[in-house]
């Protein structure tokens, strides 16, 4: 099974990912954490060159680019060998990112991101939760890291604001695999209705 976690920045998403990857391991299923833009060695080099540096450094065009050759890098060498062997895939962050980062917030590029992932990617996630939360808090909570890796963060609340729209739309959009999840609860209370649709889901 292929689990994606989508959201705005500081939504909570690596938290929410790792803790379900930690519960399933617990219960002795085979399953990996990994992440996007990155997560495989080709793809981490990739990701430096998106997430610092100046907000306008790169078009939206460019970026779309580069998250698609590290997402191919990544599906080939992390993604699908573990799910050929049998593991569940927990992602933090996958092509929803770019369809609402680069096709909606970014740029009204949805066509061609849906174009590219076609051609090149082709992959969808079964089970997407998308971590719903008021921008203002999130971004506090992202900024408060002071990762070094901001540049998505420098681009503003009415930035933030646009994704979490976007993010909602492609919720509708994709009902069948898509869960929102209220992330402006706390850690336990979002990791328990994370564990709830999962067996729901799944069982
Ligand atoms: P994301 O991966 O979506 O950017 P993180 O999981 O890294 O978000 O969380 C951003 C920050 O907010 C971290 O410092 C994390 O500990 C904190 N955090 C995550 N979830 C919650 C929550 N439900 N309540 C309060 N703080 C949270
Ligand atoms: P991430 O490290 O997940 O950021 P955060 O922890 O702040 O949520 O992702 C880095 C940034 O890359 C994030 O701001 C979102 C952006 N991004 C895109 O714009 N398009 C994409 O396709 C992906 C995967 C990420």
């Amino acid at each position: 099974m292929f689990i994606t976690f989508e959201g705005i920045d500081g939504s909570g998403k690596s938290t929410q990912a790792k803790t379900l990857v930690s519960t399933l391991q617990a219960q002795g299923k085979s399953c990996i954490w990994t992440r996007e833009p990155g997560g495989s060695e080709g793809a981490e080099v990739i990701r430096k060159l998106l997430v610092e540096g100046d907000p306008d450094r790169w078009s939206a065009e460019t970026e779309i680019l580069l998250f698609n050759a590290a997402r191919r890098d990544h599906l080939e060498k992390t993604i699908d060998p573990a799910l050929r062997r049998g593991a569940t895939v927990i992602c933090d962050r996958f092509v929803d990112s770019t369809r609402v980062y680069q096709g909606v917030a970014r740029a009204d590029l949805r066509p061609l991101v849906d174009l590219i992932h076609e051609t090149m990617i082709q992959r969808e996630a079964d089970l997407t939760f998308i971590i719903d939360i008021d921008p203002e808090i999130a971004l506090n909570r992202g900024l408060a890291r002071k990762s070094g890796e901001d540049r998505f963060e420098d681009m503003g609340l009415g930035f933030q604001k646009c994704l979490r729209a976007g993010f909602l739309e492609l919720a509708e959009q994709h009902p069948d695999r898509c869960c929102i999840i209220d992330g402006g609860q706390s850690i336990e209370a979002v990791e328990r209705a994370i564990l709830h649709a999962y067996t729901r889901v799944t069982s």
